[in-house]
């Protein structure tokens, strides 16, 4: 049997080459061979992950529009660590453990405030916005040798890009640039950092991380699991593309039918809905079902104009598709001019069959009141959409109903029933086939770093 694979052809515009944002990028091998499954539900290979790989790790702590000004700070938290990320008075991002070196109690409690400095409130140690000891609760009954150090905050690198704020554990690790895989340009072209966090969601699931991610990593199991899904986007044909260091994207086309649907002409209700929701009046659109995203894409532009948008070194797959942008090892964007959705698929503190999905979704708005976030971005009435009030974490634990759409639920419920599978002596390993390239990819990097090789 050949070796090609069908997969190889499904390139969204064959024109580009390899060095355009857009274009089909060289094949990465990663081989055939399935892994060992315990993967996904063992307390060894979940220590090895933490000792091996969050540790050691660039992570998505953040985005900068959630720390605008001097002293607001975030809280990250990965298993049991948890990590202050906050704004400088020279406008940089500094990061430290939420710990205080005097006798180890956390220094803040809540996922964003504002601060001048930290205050410890168990003996009231004082710390500057940039770590340093600024002041000792009776200094005098303290030998010297005990604090001729001058202990501050310890510090955890940080590095932002493209409004993102990453961190990382390791004093020794690569500069986040050598290690993150996307073209220089690539993240940078959304401007993600004039977009503003208008929900987020923080939801405990049943499954371990690596099966969050691997089901938001391709389009293969939309027909099965999402059948509702087929009338308004592509499965087959999404173009799946491998950085280095773990990364990748699909592309997946949006505003048209999946080519499984047999009917490729008429515009039925799901295309009008789409039309619709970008505020195009789809009884005056004339053209086929093939042609509505190209219709969308030619409204946004001219929208973008109007709103003082620059959208003109956007192509028109960007206007109108998904660039599902995978960031090693646990986040998805999904990227697009008016938004973003950024999820991160972080482990639970002790139980490998459980994560927890987190999903921000962030909107960029524009002077004009009449311009409403786009409905398929699922924000709920009521929210502010500018970005002066920004929503507090909802956080929903497993069971509860998170309120975030009906392709979501499907997926929690699909999950449980997929990480039973794994666990069980019947199952030998995935069978990744190329449309789940972006799988095996960000997995054998997984290897690497638990391995030791990284
Ligand atoms: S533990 Fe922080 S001042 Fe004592
Ligand atoms: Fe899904």
């Amino acid at each position: 049997m050949s070796d090609r694979n069908e997969v190889e052809d499904w390139v969204i515009n064959p024109e580009l080459s390899s060095d355009d944002l857009e274009g089909k990028q060289a094949h990465i091998d990663n081989g055939t061979e399935p892994l060992d499954p315990y993967r996904y539900y063992s307390e060894d290979f979940m220590e090895l992950e933490w000792e091996r790989l969050w540790t050691r790790v660039w992570q998505l702590a953040g985005v900068e529009s959630d720390i605008p000004e001097a002293g607001d700070y975030l809280l990250y938290k990965i298993r049991h660590e948890e990590i202050i990320v906050v704004r400088q008075d020279d406008n940089s991002v500094k990061a430290f453990y939420n710990v205080c070196p005097h006798r180890g109690n956390r220094l803040v409690f809540n996922d964003r405030g504002t601060l001048m400095q930290f205050t410890c409130a168990f003996h009231s140690w004082q710390f500057g916005l940039n770590g340093c000891l600024k002041k000792i609760t009776d200094e005098q009954t303290f030998k010297s040798d005990v604090i001729k150090h001058r202990p501050g905050l310890t510090n955890v690198r940080c590095e932002t890009r493209a409004g993102l704020i990453f961190i990382n554990m390791d004093e020794e690790a690569p500069p986040l640039t050598d290690r993150l895989g996307l073209p220089e340009g690539y993240l940078e072209q959304y401007q993600i950092e004039k977009m503003n966090v208008v929900r987020h969601v923080v939801a405990e699931w049943g499954a371990n991380w690596k099966n969050g991610v691997d089901a938001f990593y391709e389009t293969y199991h939309l027909h099965a699991i999402h059948p509702q899904t087929q009338g308004v986007m592509a499965d087959i044909g999404t173009q799946y593309d491998l950085y280095p260091h773990g990364s990748q994207r699909m592309i997946v086309p949006i505003g048209c039918k999946s080519p499984r649907v047999e009917d490729q002409e008429s515009v039925d209700a799901g295309l009008n809905y789409m039309m619709t929701s970008e505020g195009m009046d789809a009884s005056k659109f004339t053209g086929t079902a093939s042609e509505v995203r190209f219709a969308i894409a030619k409204h946004k532009r001219e929208r973008a104009r109007k709103l003082g948008f620059d959208y003109d070194h956007f192509s028109d797959t960007q206007l109108m598709d998904s660039w599902a942008t995978g960031i090693f090892p646990n986040v998805q964007i999904g990227m697009h001019p008016e938004g973003c959705f950024l999820m991160r698929f972080m482990p639970h503190p002790t139980d490998p069959q459980k994560f927890y999905y987190d999903t921000m979704s962030l909107f960029r708005a524009a002077e004009d009141p009449n311009y409403k976030a786009p409905d398929w971005m699922g924000v709920p009435d009521g929210i502010d959409l500018t970005g002066s009030h920004r929503p507090d974490t909802e956080y929903v634990a497993i069971g509860e109903p998170a309120n975030l759409g009906e392709v979501l639920e499907q997926d929690v419920q699909l999950l449980q029933d997929v990480q039973a599978g794994t666990h069980s002596r019947g199952f030998k390993g995935a069978l990744w086939g190329e449309q789940e390239q972006r799988i095996r990819h960000y997995q054998r990097e997984v290897d690497r770093y638990v391995d030791g090789e990284k």
